[in-house]
């Protein structure tokens, strides 16, 4: 159960653009908790992108595989994973493993002090007080929030939040990873810029698709095509943000005319865990890639999914070069990766190693 904050409430209801300052380092201003998508610029981006391509290369020898694992040797992580996971939960765990940070875990609040009627904000204050960084995904929205903004207002050992997930809202780090994953794709195709992107299913309430449109928005000249049935179509608030940044895009009913000149599809699930009670989930069957859209398909389009996938991609696409689902999962591990040693203040290591 939740417990009552003198001032959560009305922090709660603040703009999230008048806040983003709040989640930075207090004297060197730079992230500290990892909350929304919005707190991340092209700048910071890019940053990012060097520090994880650097990384693995470093990893591929073993001799820059132990160098990585001294960088956080020194540091704990708790991963409080309390919603499914598979991919997230993996590719933090093993960027920590890479990194050499000690990690710990929660996945079931049937299995900690929750069962007793401890509140989630006293889990986390007792997390705080053995580690150095806590991992978060849980169903409520705006959890990750919470957590940061009671460990800055009450604890007194503050320490760094990041949001691995939080309800139907936001996935910052998923959104990392999938920019990362267009970067690297495009990167001989001149970048992000004036690219086109095709995001497909249950976009309302999907939250990687939300975070993805506000980091989509920081590149020139992006186009989006939204393809849902209308009563899964992306809300209101991310399409007037778009209008706000003026990213141009297009929604539709059906694949039809969408795929041909798309430079990347982005699958989705239909999100069901969030049905209200006696909804029923259509048939999406019509919104599935299969292989007769290789032939429609750019040679350079790419194809991804966050994954979990039920049939949103067919098995016979994963044969295709430009199926890039696994590496999008595998580029997880290697941005998480860069994102904790920035968090840290340490990416200058890598930075400097001569390979
Ligand atoms: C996504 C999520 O949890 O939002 N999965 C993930 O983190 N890769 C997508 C989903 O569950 O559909």
């Amino acid at each position: 159960m939740a417990q009552q904050y003198k001032g959560w409430e009305s922090f709660k209801a603040q703009p999230i653009e008048s806040k983003l300052k709040y989640f930075n380092h207090p004297s060197s201003n730079r992230l500290f908790d990892i909350i929304f998508a919005q707190q991340f610029d092209k700048p910071f981006l890019q940053q990012l992108f060097d520090i994880a391509n650097q990384i693995r290369k470093i990893a591929k020898s073993q001799h820059g595989s132990m160098f990585l694992q001294q960088l956080l040797a020194d540091k704990r992580a708790m991963l409080f994973f309390v919603q499914p996971s598979t991919r997230t939960f993996m590719s933090f765990l093993n960027a920590c493993h890479i990194l050499g940070m000690k990690t710990s875990e929660i996945r079931d609040t049937a299995t900690s002090s929750e069962v007793k009627g401890e509140s989630p904000e006293d889990s986390i204050r007792t997390f705080s007080s053995y580690v150095d960084l806590i991992i978060t995904r849980h169903p409520d929205e705006g959890f990750a929030q919470k957590a940061s903004w009671v460990l800055n207002s009450y604890a007194n050992r503050s320490i760094p939040i990041i949001n691995g997930g939080s309800g139907k809202d936001q996935h910052p780090t998923q959104a990392l990873l999938d920019i990362y994953t267009l970067s690297r794709a495009f990167s001989e195709l001149g970048g992000i810029d004036n690219k086109r992107i095709t995001m497909i299913g249950d976009l309302k309430r999907g939250r990687t698709v939300r975070s993805l449109c506000r980091l989509l928005a920081l590149y020139h000249n992006v186009h989006i095509n939204f393809v849902s049935p209308a009563s899964y179509c992306m809300r209101e608030d991310i399409l007037k943000f778009l209008d706000q940044k003026g990213v141009s895009y297009h929604i539709s009913e059906s694949l039809d005319g969408c795929l041909e000149d798309t430079d990347a599809i982005y699958a989705t699930r239909l999100q069901d865990e969030h049905n209200e009670k006696n909804e029923s989930s259509p048939d999406l069957s019509n919104y599935n890639i299969t292989a007769k859209h290789l032939d429609i398909i750019k040679p350079s389009c790419i194809i991804m999914h966050p994954f979990p996938r039920r049939n949103e991609i067919h098995t016979d696409v994963d044969q295709d070069p430009r199926a890039h689902y696994w590496k999008q999962a595998r580029n997880g591990m290697w941005i998480r990766a860069a994102l904790m040693l920035y968090l840290f203040e340490r990416e200058h290591a890598v930075k400097e190693y001569v390979l």
